[in-house]
């Protein structure tokens, strides 16, 4: 058996993550984000480099710096995330999609800075294209990883989200603990697929879970045909 750390069992396979937030703008100054590091979606990034995959990481908003020898594409919007992942959807073999996506955006973007002037003020949002849904709608044999952010009833959320979205897996974390999730090098997380219960991952670093996402993907790839 190989070692998990020098393998090359995605040597050539091509892997696109998307991590770190999206940002929607309000106005030249202003926007709308969350508090997605980055981090999990790096670290399955260097995980694939690792494994031989070509990498290509579809980065928002993130506190840490990108991994070496990935393809890196800087996106802000949801809509910027989502035409960078549809036009290179084609040609992936496995997509993983752990960024944080907004799920609304203001449905007008200011030209210039809002002024402040009445006490109270709203702002209309629109919904944002859920990107992983419409990659579930036109896979076609594309391998597809989801995440899914609880604050409750993580298992039964998580289940349903990976049904709606057509995901192979379903990587589900709680975001409501502090030692674990956002900002966080660690994380614990419970993986699905369409009969369940795959693998609950006790807490552990992002590097070592993030290899164990991408062993189970491998476990479950189409085999090769030559
Ligand atoms: N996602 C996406 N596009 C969106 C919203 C979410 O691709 N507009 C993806 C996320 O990247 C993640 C998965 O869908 O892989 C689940 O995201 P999550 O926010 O947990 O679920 P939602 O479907 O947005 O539902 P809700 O926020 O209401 O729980
Ligand atoms: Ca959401």
């Amino acid at each position: 058996q190989e070692d998990a750390l020098t393998s090359s069992k995605l040597q050539g396979k091509s892997v696109m993550i998307t991590a770190g937030g999206t940002i929607e703008r309000i106005d030249p100054v202003r926007y709308i984000t969350n508090d997605s590091s980055g981090k999990m979606g790096f670290a399955i990034a260097e995980a694939a480099r690792d494994y031989g995959a070509k990498v290509t990481l579809i980065a928002g908003q993130t506190q840490v710096e990108p991994p070496e020898g990935v393809e890196v594409i800087r996106v802000e919007s949801t809509q910027d995330m989502y035409d960078a992942v549809m036009s290179r959807f084609d040609n992936m073999d496995i997509i993983v999609k752990a960024a944080a996506v907004s799920d609304y955006r203001p449905a007008v973007r200011a030209d210039q800075k809002i002024k402040k002037t009445t006490d109270r003020m709203t702002i209309e949002l629109v919904k944002n294209p859920d990107i992983l849904q419409e990659l579930g709608a036109r896979k076609n044999g594309q391998f597809l990883i989801g995440f899914a952010a609880e604050t409750h009833d993580v298992a039964a959320f998580a289940q349903d989200k990976l049904r709606r979205k057509q995901c192979d897996l379903l990587v589900a974390n709680d975001v409501s603990r502090d030692d674990a999730g956002f900002g966080s090098n660690n994380n614990e997380v419970q993986i699905y697929d369409a009969d369940g219960l795959v693998e609950s991952i006790p807490l552990s670093t992002k590097h070592s879970i993030a290899h164990r996402i991408l062993d189970i993907a491998y476990e479950r790839l189409p085999l090769e045909v030559d």
